[in-house]
């Protein structure tokens, strides 16, 4: 099927790749060209595990391309899909629609008869309603169907959360719409995955309570994580066994420095708003953003306490600036707050990271950036794990105990087995664990 994909940030390129991967005829289109041309030349703007390799087969193959022209793609495709940024407007925090109004209102007079426009950026509810007047002012055909369809893609494996998902949500009462869009995802239906069709707003809505739900998650073990600290427990094991419980789950109980990345504090940001603006308070999700705001300085205290007292003059060696591992992506990662607080109070800090160095390094001034993990360690008064990449878990212990000034580690995605890590001579602390 043919299928024009506006916007090639990271939504949209993961999208546009991935629908050519299952047999479409995507084009990609944004109207910065430098973006375009790099990508013609196979350049990727984003870091994603895979995306530049799926890309360059499906280049090679005939079945993806990039354009900046809207005019002739939009034409001729069977779906339109609007995937461009809704960051939050910083006036009041509500998402801004301005750019997908601009989409919606720029490919509207371009639409064929039954071109289906889906809304994939997430947009507040209701948003369906406002692009698709929009549009029907604009179109010269009245056969115009606006769907929501929301992405539940993780960076550093959203290729494999496209082509495996949970489930495919289809927010429509328009039948035909509904056809082409279970024709768009046939092929992974096919391989089983559920396709939930619900009205426009559902939808729209389905995406952010997923989102606010897990961060709810995290946020309830991180709180669950200090009482074990107090208890004498390991969260680790009450997190194991509460996520036996199949209908609390396994996942997203991982104790740590709270949540942060592109997606969890802007959505709960913008549910909460849209919450307050219907008279309906989410009372559990404005909890959770203040405890999750609050919990970078635990870290920071939990950092003093095992310098003991102070971090005045003492050099940190930190591991981990990213959100998460997997991603170079420096979005409300957790280090944004929590160096600058330690610099405050006359930390000196060398950093590495493996793969968002070059992001982080404008924003946080000051830190000093390593070669390597043992570069950053060399010297060092103390060390702190900020991001769980898999490599700081393979680190020669020893050695980096050796290299130390003193030995101490504060693991704050609890990485690391405390037991190893004393052999190796640290004095270790990590979260919700006696050690
Ligand atoms: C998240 C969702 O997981 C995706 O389903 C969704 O599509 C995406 O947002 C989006 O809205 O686009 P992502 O932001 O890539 O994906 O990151 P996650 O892997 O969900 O992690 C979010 C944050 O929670 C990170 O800071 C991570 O370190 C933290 N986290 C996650 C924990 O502290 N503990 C956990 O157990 C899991």
């Amino acid at each position: 099927m043919p299928i024009t994909v506006v916007g090639a940030g990271y939504v949209g390129l993961v999208t546009g790749a991935c629908l050519a991967g299952i047999g479409h005829r995507v084009t990609v289109v944004d109207r910065d060209e430098g973006r375009i041309a790099g990508l013609r030349a196979g350049r990727m703007p984003i870091y994603e595990e895979g995306l530049a390799e799926l890309v360059g087969d499906e280049v090679a193959m005939g079945r993806l391309s990039f354009a900046t022209a809207l005019a002739a793609a939009v034409a001729e495709a069977a779906a339109v899909f609007i995937c461009v940024g809704t960051p939050p407007r910083p006036s009041d925090g509500h998402a801004d629609m301005g750019q997908v109004m601009a989409a919606a209102g720029t490919i509207a007079p371009h639409l064929a008869a039954g071109t289906v426009v889906v809304v994939k950026s997430t947009v507040p509810v209701g948003t369906g309603d406002e692009v698709e007047a929009l549009v029907r002012t604009l179109t010269t055909t009245q056969d115009v169907a606006v769907v929501s369809n929301p992405e539940f893609l993780r960076e550093g494996v959203a290729i494999a959360d496209f082509m495996r998902p949970d489930r495919i949500v289809v927010g429509t009462d328009d039948g035909r719409a509904a056809a082409v869009m279970a024709a768009i995802y046939r092929p992974l239906t096919e391989r089983g995955a559920p396709l939930l069709v619900t009205d426009r707003r559902a939808a729209e809505l389905i995406k952010y309570a997923a989102n606010s739900f897990l961060a709810l998650k995290i946020t309830y073990i991180n709180e669950i994580a200090n009482l074990c600290e107090e208890i004498g427990a390991d969260v680790g094991d009450v997190a194991r066994g509460i996520g036996l419980d199949p209908r609390i789950g396994a996942q997203f109980l991982k104790a740590g420095p709270g949540f942060g990345g592109s997606c969890f504090p802007k959505d709960m940001l913008a549910l909460m708003k849209t919450g307050q603006d219907h008279g309906v308070p989410l009372r559990s999700v404005e909890t959770a953003v203040a405890v999750n705001d609050a919990r970078k300085g635990e870290m920071v205290r939990k950092i003093v306490r095992a310098a003991g007292g102070s971090v005045a003059g003492r050099r940190i060696a930190v591991l981990g600036l990213t959100f998460k591992a997997g991603t170079d992506d420096m979005r409300s990662a957790a280090s944004l707050v929590i160096l600058p607080q330690l610099q405050k109070q006359g930390a000196r800090i060398t950093a590495f990271d493996p793969a968002g160095m070059a992001e982080a390094a404008p924003l946080l001034p000051g830190v000093a950036m390593a070669e390597s993990a043992m570069a950053a360690l060399a010297g060092a008064d103390l060390a702190v794990v900020l991001t769980e990449w898999p490599e700081f878990a393979a680190l020669d212990l020893a050695a980096a105990a050796r290299a130390m000034r003193s030995p101490v580690l504060v693991d704050l995605r609890n990485l690391l087995d405390p037991e190893v890590a004393a052999r190796a001579g640290f004095h270790y602390r990590s979260v919700g664990r006696a050690a």
